[in-house]
């Protein structure tokens, strides 16, 4: 891509991979260095159910649950979200599309300004860990980092080594049980979608069960590439 496509196209990423994989983790990162703006669909629901508004109320019960929301619900809150200014840095979707529904309209969306998918990297991991690094999981409340039990943890207990909060937090779905439902619609609903990028030539695969920095520097190595 010439640097004016580049000024003229902003990039869009997607990361793909089941709950727990690192998209979270990886996507902040890559926000960091890059200068793209992390879209998380998880992020924006969870804001809607907190705010109460028609959308989250439709989304919490299904989420407690593990499934998957509604195309409907989750495509306008997305598309919402991709016409706020900032995202013309380019973004990095996190946890969408999560259908071949949703990554149709992505598509259609995407085709109507003149953009298109630079490159939709899959998360590769193994189901059992990621039981453990979903159960251990916690965040900041106010900034949003993210944290682990074991893997990774703040330099003083409890407090976020980004913004200093003490007001660490645990999302209500990371449960054994839910993970377990969140990892059955992963297979049946979202893995297809490694197959549609595939054919759609954008597909990039990543071995996602090596520490928090080694998997960074791999998907940083592809990210240079895509959007240059
Ligand atoms: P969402 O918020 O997207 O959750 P998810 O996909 O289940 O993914 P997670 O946030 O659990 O995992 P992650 O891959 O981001 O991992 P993280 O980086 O945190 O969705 C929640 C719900 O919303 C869904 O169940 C659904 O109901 C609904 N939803 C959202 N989008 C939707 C859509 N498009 N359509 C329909 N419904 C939708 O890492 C996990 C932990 O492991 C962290 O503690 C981290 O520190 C640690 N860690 C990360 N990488 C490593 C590593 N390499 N080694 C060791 N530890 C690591």
């Amino acid at each position: 891509m010439s640097g004016a496509d580049t000024m003229t196209r902003p990039a869009v990423l997607i990361l793909l991979g089941p709950p727990g994989a690192g998209k979270g983790t990886q996507a902040r990162m890559l926000q960091d260095r890059f200068g793209l703006v992390q879209l998380s669909t998880g992020d924006l629901l969870r804001a809607a159910v907190a705010a109460g508004t028609e959308a989250g109320l439709a989304a919490k019960s299904v989420m407690a649950a593990g499934g998957l929301v509604s195309d409907d619900i989750v495509l306008a809150i997305l598309k919402d979200r991709l016409a706020a200014a900032d995202t013309q840095q380019g973004v990095i979707l996190d946890g969408f599309p999560r259908t071949t529904v949703q990554a149709q309209a992505l598509d259609e969306l995407l085709a109507q300004s003149g953009q298109r998918i630079n490159a939709a990297i899959s998360l590769d991991v193994d189901d059992a860990e990621m039981v453990v690094r979903v159960a251990g999981r916690y965040a900041c409340g106010d900034c949003c980092e993210g944290y682990h039990d074991s893997y990774k943890m703040p330099a003083v207990a409890g407090t976020c080594d980004k913004c200093g909060s003490t007001n660490m937090q645990r999302r209500a779905d990371d449960n054994a049980a839910t993970v377990g439902q969140r990892l059955m619609a992963y297979h049946a609903q979202t893995a297809p979608l490694i197959t549609y990028y595939e054919k759609q030539g954008t597909l990039q695969r990543i071995n996602a069960m090596g520490e928090i920095g080694q998997v960074a520097e791999e998907l940083g190595a592809i990210v240079k590439k895509a959007v240059a």
